[in-house]
């Protein structure tokens, strides 16, 4: 059987850009530590605008280590070291004008696990732009959550409910909600950790609807161990190994055609 009908792989035409699109990140060199211990041997990637990014590869490779890079979450991780550069919109992300802060605004991130602070549904959502200044009075907030909600596909479920607490909602709600808070903040990317993980099918194939609306107007990059998810939400896709980046190329290309024989190994289920 063929990989990409093992795959069920639809012919996505509209996937392949007709011009080369401009890269939002990108990271040259990028080495990580922990103490002695090296994760990330020198990533070099591209990481391309308003479009879907998957990073695969078997569990330890430095998946999360990368997307942790992007927006200087480990920075809060001690005995972390980075090295390399990576930039957004060509500014240096470790810059020394850089506040970290800003820079997670900018680029976003979505967890594995739903995590909605202990405060309302509305409160969740809110969180951001109030610490951020983003919104000038009740009138606007009310809108910057609502519009949120409504993006994050959520709206019509919670409307009646916006005083009820984040963590009464159901697992898929509540992925939907911490998508609604991270979009609260108008990021320009979106990080993405395994956002399906902890939820059911249905759920999932809300989110994955949701992470292709939400490409229009973000720069998303997804870790997933789902090689079918992969395929079916992103444009690009990243495999690493060991440490490495070892190919990146058309989600596609990548499924079909890998140049690498570890990503055939990896896609066609020999490992992992
Ligand atoms: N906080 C940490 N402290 C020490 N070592 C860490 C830490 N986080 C990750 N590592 C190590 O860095 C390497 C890469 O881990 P990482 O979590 O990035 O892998 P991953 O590809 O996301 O794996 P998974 O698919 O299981 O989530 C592993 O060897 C891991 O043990
Ligand atoms: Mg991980």
């Amino acid at each position: 059987m063929s990989i990409r009908s093992q795959l069920k792989l639809r012919p996505r035409a509209d996937q392949r850009p007709a011009a080369p699109v401009a890269a939002k990140m990108v990271a040259r060199g990028v080495r990580v530590s922990y103490g002695a211990k090296p994760a990330l041997k020198g990533i070099d990637l591209d990481i391309q605008e308003n479009r879907v990014l998957a990073l695969i590869g078997p569990s330890g490779c430095g998946k999360s280590t990368f997307l942790r890079c992007l927006n200087r979450m480990n920075d809060t991780i001690e005995g972390c070291r980075v090295e390399g550069r990576i930039t957004l919109d060509g500014e240096d992300v470790y810059g020394r004008t850089i506040d970290p802060v800003q820079l997670r605004a900018r680029v976003g991130m979505v967890f594995q696990k739903p995590n909605p602070f202990p405060k309302s549904i509305y409160d969740n959502v809110a969180y951001g732009p109030r610490i951020h200044g983003l919104a000038s009075g009740r009138d606007e907030l009310d809108e910057v959550v609502q519009t949120s909600l409504k993006r994050a596909g959520l709206w019509a479920e919670v409307r009646e409910r916006l005083r009820e607490p984040g963590t009464s909602l159901s697992g898929g709600q509540q992925q939907r909600l911490c998508i609604a808070r991270a979009i609260a903040v108008s990021p320009e990317v979106i990080l993405m950790d395994e956002p399906c993980s902890a939820l059911d099918p249905i759920a999932t194939a809300h989110i994955e609807e949701l992470i292709d609306e939400l490409r229009a107007n973000y720069t998303i990059v997804i870790v997933t161990h789902n090689m079918q998810q992969a395929a079916r939400v992103s444009q690009r896709t990243a495999f690493f190994h060991l440490g490495e980046m070892v190919e990146c190329d058309d989600t596609e290309e990548i499924f079909t055609n890998p140049r690498d024989e570890r990503t055939q190994g990896y896609i066609t289920g020999r490992y992992g």
